[in-house]
């Protein structure tokens, strides 16, 4: 009877329940719904209770579609969205819908928290500037503008926390979730003393903070028996959900670096000791990996734009182009589209500007440009965004030798070889790609002793396909246009915050 191990997910669309054996292989998935709401310009809210239902309704499900017996697990692993914040009362109660990552009510509290902390002891201590999405902006908004909520406050979780703490009773995070809050001192892997007292955020909030595989207690008797789970299985403490698809794609040793094209695009990169970029452009928090940190670069408008162009063009033609009829007119075309360049800036941008007012741009339109070019120069303005990034990274010293494709732009053979060219590095995939979920199960079977550490796990369970390798002569082309990409924002800037101003 061979172990098995579990993974859930509480992403920003829904819950992802997965089920793998020993050697990493995955024998069912399983994903529940649920809504998120706007209920004003730049807020973005979810009810902790419909994670609850939807992390059961994933697990029950998982289990049941596996067909194994409950005594064949042996751990379970949570990740989720970053950044969120749930208020408890000290009834354990809900006190108002959560705030998530992607929430950009808070511009006063970042300034407010910048002031009070200051920005270069931020940065030194937390490793990041002040960021809408993060958590501690959101604890500020509370107390400012619902005082009588505020006053409730026992406890604040993050997303899959919460979870952990209705399948366990115990409130507990890891260190690379934990470091999204903007609260953790990154050397100590613990929360700050000093930022702390600077926000009057009382620590006693807060749960503890674990490494990713160490075990943070058992999920409850009368739950695990609701679900079809084993009675005590442990629960790990896992990790956000870049750390935990990164620990799933094993970008878990220096040197190896992800791009991922998502609906955003993250450059994902592992770090032996805490690499900081001065100027905040890149996150710096703890990795999943016990004692290691990562880098991570965000370009907000990745797959998006590309998205945008297809949707935009079924609108406007009512032709029903798909991803592939898109790449196909983009291949047409030469690296470098004849000159055409665009600026993927659709949700203003994180890495590098910072700049919620960015812009996007088709730039050196000429009449000899068609669709195929547009096609192609989106493609290519995706992945000269993403390497905005990674020069970032490299200007500290990081020199990948091998970059994995995830995502849609691991999917397309088109931009894979376009990210070899660009990063003018070899670009690998994954054979079997599964996401947060999958990683949060490797670290399961760490703290559940079925692996020696998370590079055993690594080793035994993630095998790649062959590597695309540069072609030189697209390299140079891609360099030129790349320098030339790279002026662009700084050239705009203006316009495009009077064209924001505009429009507002
Ligand atoms: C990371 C971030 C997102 C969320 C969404 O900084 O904001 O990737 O974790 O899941």
């Amino acid at each position: 009877m061979s172990a098995c191990l579990l993974g859930l997910d509480i992403g920003t669309t829904g819950a992802r329940a997965l089920l793998c054996d020993e050697h990493g292989r995955v024998l069912s998935v399983a994903t529940a719904e649920y809504p998120l709401s706007t209920p004003q310009p730049l807020w973005s809210e979810q009810n902790p209770e419909d994670w609850w239902r939807g992390a059961c309704d994933a697990l029950r499900a998982v289990v049941a579609q596996a067909g194994v017996a409950p005594e064949q697990i042996r751990g379970l692993g949570l990740t989720g969205q970053m950044h969120g914040s749930v208020f408890l009362d000290e009834q354990d109660q809900v006190i108002r819908p959560a705030l998530l990552w992607n929430d950009q009510r808070t511009a006063a509290e970042c300034a407010e928290i910048t002031a009070r902390v200051g920005a270069e002891r931020l940065i030194a201590i937390a490793g990041n500037p002040a960021l809408t999405g993060f958590q501690a902006p959101k604890i500020l908004w509370l107390r400012n503008h619902e005082p009588e909520r505020y006053a409730r406050v026992a406890q604040v979780l993050l997303p899959k926390d919460y979870i952990r703490r209705r399948l366990t009773g115990i409130s507990a995070t890891d260190a690379a979730d934990a470091a999204g809050t903007l609260l953790l001192d990154l050397r100590q892997r613990d929360w700050s003393d000093e930022i702390l007292a600077a926000l009057d955020i009382p620590r006693a909030w807060l749960p503890r903070v674990f490494e990713g595989p160490e075990v943070t207690g058992e999920v409850r008797p009368d739950i695990a028996a609701a679900l079809g789970l084993p009675a005590g299985l442990p629960v790990v403490a896992g990790g956000g959900d870049n750390a935990a698809a990164a620990v799933g794609a094993g970008i878990v040793q220096s040197g190896i670096v992800s791009s991922s094209i998502g609906t955003s695009g993250v450059i994902f990169a592992h770090s032996d000791e805490i690499a900081l970029d001065p100027h905040g452009r890149l996150h710096t928090f703890c990795h999943s990996v016990p004692g290691r940190y990562h880098l991570m670069a965000v370009t907000l408008a990745a797959g998006g734009s590309f998205r945008w162009f297809r949707d935009t063009l079924r609108t406007v033609t009512g032709q029903h182009l798909g991803y592939d009829d898109l790449t196909n007119l983009a291949e047409s075309v030469p690296p470098g589209a004849e000159g055409l360049i665009f600026l993927p800036y659709l949700s203003g941008e994180r890495t590098p500007h910072l700049d919620p007012l960015a812009r996007g741009a088709f730039i050196g339109l000429t009449a000899r440009h068609t669709l195929a070019h547009m096609a192609r120069a989106v493609m290519e303005g995706v992945v000269f965004a993403l390497r905005d990034g990674l020069e970032i990274m490299r200007n500290l010293g990081m020199a990948p030798d091998q970059i994995r494709a995830t995502g849609g732009g691991g999917k397309s053979p088109l931009w894979r070889q376009m990210q070899a060219n660009i990063y003018a590095t070899p670009v690998a995939t994954l054979a079997a790609e599964e996401g947060p979920a999958y990683g949060a199960a490797l670290l399961a079977g760490v703290g559940a002793g079925l692996f020696r550490d998370v590079a055993d796990a690594v080793d035994r369970c993630v095998t790649l396909t062959a590597s695309v390798v540069p072609d030189d002569h697209a390299v140079a082309q891609y360099d030129r246009v790349y320098a030339i990409y790279r002026d662009m924002y700084a050239a705009l800037r203006d316009g495009m915050h009077r064209l924001a101003g505009v429009s507002a």
